[in-house]
């Protein structure tokens, strides 16, 4: 009795050590917290493995629960308008001021894409929620948060589509119009795969001849820009690293573009590239592309291609098709883009995506203001509610907000 107590004992405490440890670097702040939230997170991660081994629900079916327990129905507030809308049978979340300063005064307008992996999230998770009111009251701006349709239930292009739609219908005369938005004064902003689909839509929307409304500026927050080298710096340095480990990252990209399991472990060994994709691997080479010091502890190798094997359908064109990865166009496609916010962090495997685009938007003429964050993470954004909360996510607000008033 008494040993087999013991035992219990031991194997509770083993298994809580297993799931909250983590090599966690001494840089971060608020170490345990991240250490904590993290074991919620991995346990989670489990749970979704063991269930769709079991053939009960899917993984990501499992997963979406981080976005049931934030989603809240937005209202609005002393302050901020907020309705729910289709725009071109998208659903959207409205934010707008309560209050208009003056008649002839325009407003500023935001439309974010929120994060979660093109699988996870929605707009009306309570920290998308909390950050859209604070940009609406302190830029006195309208935010326009899009519902887009999720994997692996709709794999790319749809949800790149649903957001393009969006974009369009808003960018027109007679829709800023009925918001009093100025259409010289137009973002689009997101986080992570939000980020993704935002820099994929300001490209996009240069190449239409008939586009006479363009946007202004463009704010990606530690976004992801490429599926071709799932191998960068940043991929291996922080491979385990809590929040967006590797492993969680290649899922992603793999259910954006095909359910199909062996395409998903041809990424996992960074393998997946075809002639066609390999060809733009020039655009993605960290080894020119990130300053030394990111890359003084790697040695530089192509990522191998596969011939033949891998089949040229839907999930393999995917891969060399720019909507998925922003990184993939040439020079001259970047000269015109709009002026840019990329915010990195240190301990993501999503840092060299981010700080390659920096480095050639910058190189093409852009104005970018690139704000690496020496310790932070990926989704440090988002852990702005208790009892999650971070004090660097405060930090990343703040700058982001600052960035949104002077520049938009
Ligand atoms: C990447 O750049 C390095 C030089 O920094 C070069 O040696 C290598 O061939 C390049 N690889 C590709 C695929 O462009
Ligand atoms: C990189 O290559 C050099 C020379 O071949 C080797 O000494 C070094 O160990 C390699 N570094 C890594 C991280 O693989």
């Amino acid at each position: 009795m008494r040993l087999g107590s013991i035992i219990l004992f031991v194997a509770f405490c083993s298994l809580t050590a297993y799931y909250v440890y983590e090599p966690i670097p001494e840089e971060i702040e608020e170490r345990w917290k991240l250490m904590l939230t993290n074991s919620f997170f991995r346990s989670l991660s489990h749970l979704a493995d063991i269930s769709e081994l079991l053939g009960l629900k899917d993984y990501m079916g499992v997963m979406y629960f981080i976005t049931l327990l934030e989603k809240i129905a937005p209202v609005s507030d002393e302050h901020v308008k907020v309705t729910e809308e289709k725009f071109d049978g998208v659903e959207v979340v409205l934010y707008q001021p309560k209050h208009r300063g003056s008649d002839t005064d325009l407003r500023r307008a935001i439309i974010y894409l929120h994060g979660g992996g093109w699988c996870l999230g929605s707009s009306r998770m309570s920290p998308y929620d909390l950050l859209a009111r604070k940009v609406v009251t302190e830029l006195d701006a309208v935010v326009l948060s899009v519902e887009y349709r999720l994997a692996p239930a709709h794999h790319f292009p749809i949800p790149y589509e649903d957001v393009y739609r969006v974009v369009k219908h808003f960018l027109q005369k007679g829709v800023l119009a009925q918001y009093y938005v100025h259409p010289g004064r137009i973002a689009v902003s997101g986080d992570s795969a939000g980020g993704n689909l935002a820099a994929a839509v300001t490209q996009q929307l240069l190449k239409e001849p008939s586009q006479q409304i363009q946007l202004k500026a463009q704010a990606l927050i530690y976004p992801v820009l490429q599926a071709l080298d799932l191998y960068t710096p940043s991929y291996q340095q922080n491979q385990y690293m809590p929040i967006l480990p590797r492993t969680l990252m290649v899922r992603f990209w793999s259910e954006y573009f095909t359910s199909d399991k062996a395409f998903f472990r041809a990424m996992m060994a960074n393998t997946h590239n075809n002639p066609e994709s390999s060809s733009l691997l020039k655009f993605v080479n960290w080894s020119a592309f990130l300053p030394e010091t990111y890359h003084r502890k790697y040695n530089y190798s192509a990522p191998a291609v596969t011939e033949g094997t891998v089949a040229m359908d839907g999930p393999s064109r995917s891969l060399a098709d720019p909507r998925a990865s922003p990184l993939l166009v040439p020079d001259a496609a970047l000269r015109s883009l709009p002026k840019a916010y990329i915010l990195t962090c240190e301990y993501d495997v999503l840092r060299d995506d981010g700080i390659m685009y920096a480095t050639r938007l910058r190189a093409a003429g852009v104005e970018v203001t690139h704000e690496h964050y020496d310790t932070g993470f990926h989704g440090a954004l988002m852990f702005t509610v208790w009892p999650t909360d971070f004090l660097i996510a405060r930090r990343m607000t703040d700058n982001y907000i600052k960035w949104l008033k002077e520049n938009l």
